[in-house]
C-alpha cells in the first residue's frame, strides 16, 4: 500500500514542490489550499494530484477537510504543515489584524492539522509530521514579528509533538527555509531581497526542490530515529 501524504498550501511554491517530489518517490499525494484556485486547478492539471481547498487557521475546517481526504484517498500517514502567509511591516505599523493572521494561518494551522491525524497515526503506529518553520523564525527579521514570532512557535511545537508521538511511531520534525524563489519572497523589496541575497553565503535564493529533497528525506520510513529536529535549508546563511 502506498502511504499517503497531505501537503498544506501545496499548489504552489515550495508547497508544490514538495506534493512533486513525495509523488515522485510513490506517494500518494493530496494538496490543500486556501484561496487560489486558478493556481490549483492548474496544479492538479499539470500533476495530476488532487487539491482540497480549505482555510487552516479554521479548526473545523481542517476536521472536515482532513476526513475528506482520508474518504477519498486514504488515512493520513505524512502530513506538511507548509501553508503560510506573510504580513510584513514595522511593528509600529502592523495591526492587531496582521498580527493574528499570520499567527493563525501559520502556527494555529500547525495544531489544527495535527488534531485531525495524530489520534489516526497513533492507532496505525506510523506517523510523519514535518513543518515548515523558516530561517527567520530561527535568527529573526526586520519588520517581521508576526512571521518570526510564528514561525519560531512552529520550532517549539514540532519539538513538544516530536516527545508524544516517539512511542508510537510518529517522528515530528521542522525544515527551516532560508530566502527561497517563490512568490512570496519575490513580493520582498528589490532593494531589500538585493541586500539579503548578498550575505547568503551560496550567492543566490534557494530553488522549492531544494526544501523537498528535505521533505522527501524525512517522509522516509527509513527517517525514524529523526525526531524533533530542525533542517536548516539556506544556502549557509544562518548557520544553527
Ligand atoms: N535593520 C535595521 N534597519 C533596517 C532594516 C534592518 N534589517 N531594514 C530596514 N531598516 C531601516 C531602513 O534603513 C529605514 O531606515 P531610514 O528610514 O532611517 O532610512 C527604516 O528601517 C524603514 O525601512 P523601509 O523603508 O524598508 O520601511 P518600510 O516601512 O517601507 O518597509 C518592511 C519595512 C516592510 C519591513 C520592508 O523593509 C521589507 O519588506 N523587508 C523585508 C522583510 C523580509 O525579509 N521578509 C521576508 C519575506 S519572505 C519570507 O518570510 C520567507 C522566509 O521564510 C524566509
Amino acid at each position: 500500500m502506498k502511504r499517503v501524504a497531505l501537503v498544506t498550501g501545496g499548489t504552489r511554491g515550495i508547497g508544490k514542490a514538495i506534493c512533486v517530489a513525495l509523488k515522485n518517490q510513490g506517494y500518494q499525494v493530496a494538496a490543500n489550499y486556501g484561496g487560489n484556485d486558478d493556481a490549483a486547478r492548474k496544479f492538479t492539471e499539470e500533476t495530476g494530484i488532487p487539491a482540497y481547498k480549505w482555510d487552516v487557521a479554521d479548526f473545523e475546517a481542517c476536521q472536515t477537510g482532513v476526513a475528506k481526504v482520508v474518504d477519498e484517498v486514504g488515512p493520513v500517514d505524512v502530513l506538511i504543515n507548509n501553508a503560510g502567509i506573510t504580513r510584513d511591516s514595522t511593528l509600529t505599523k502592523m495591526s492587531f489584524e496582521n498580527w493574528q493572521k499570520v499567527i493563525e494561518t501559520n502556527l494555529t494551522s500547525c495544531f489544527n492539522m495535527v488534531k485531525a491525524v495524530f489520534d489516526g497515526m497513533k492507532e496505525r503506529k506510523f506517523g510523519r509530521i514535518i513543518n515548515i518553520g523558516s530561517i527567520n523564525g530561527q535568527a529573526g527579521q526586520y519588520g517581521q514579528v508576526n512571521y518570526a514570532a510564528a514561525k519560531s512557535g512552529i520550532h517549539g511545537f514540532t519539538k513538544a509533538l516530536a516527545q508524544e508521538g516517539a512511542r508510537a511511531g510518529i517522528t515530528v520534525n521542522a525544515i527551516a527555509p532560508g530566502y527561497i524563489n517563490t512568490d512570496m519572497v519575490a513580493a520582498v523589496p528589490d532593494n531589500v531581497l538585493e541586500k539579503i541575497v548578498a550575505k547568503i553565503p551560496v550567492g543566490r535564493l534557494g530553488e522549492p526542490e531544494e526544501i523537498a529533497r528535505g521533505v522527501v528525506f524525512l517522509a522516509a520510513d527509513e527517517a525514524g530515529f529523526i525526531t524533533g529536529s530542525t533542517l536548516s535549508i539556506n544556502g549557509g546563511q544562518h548557520m544553527y
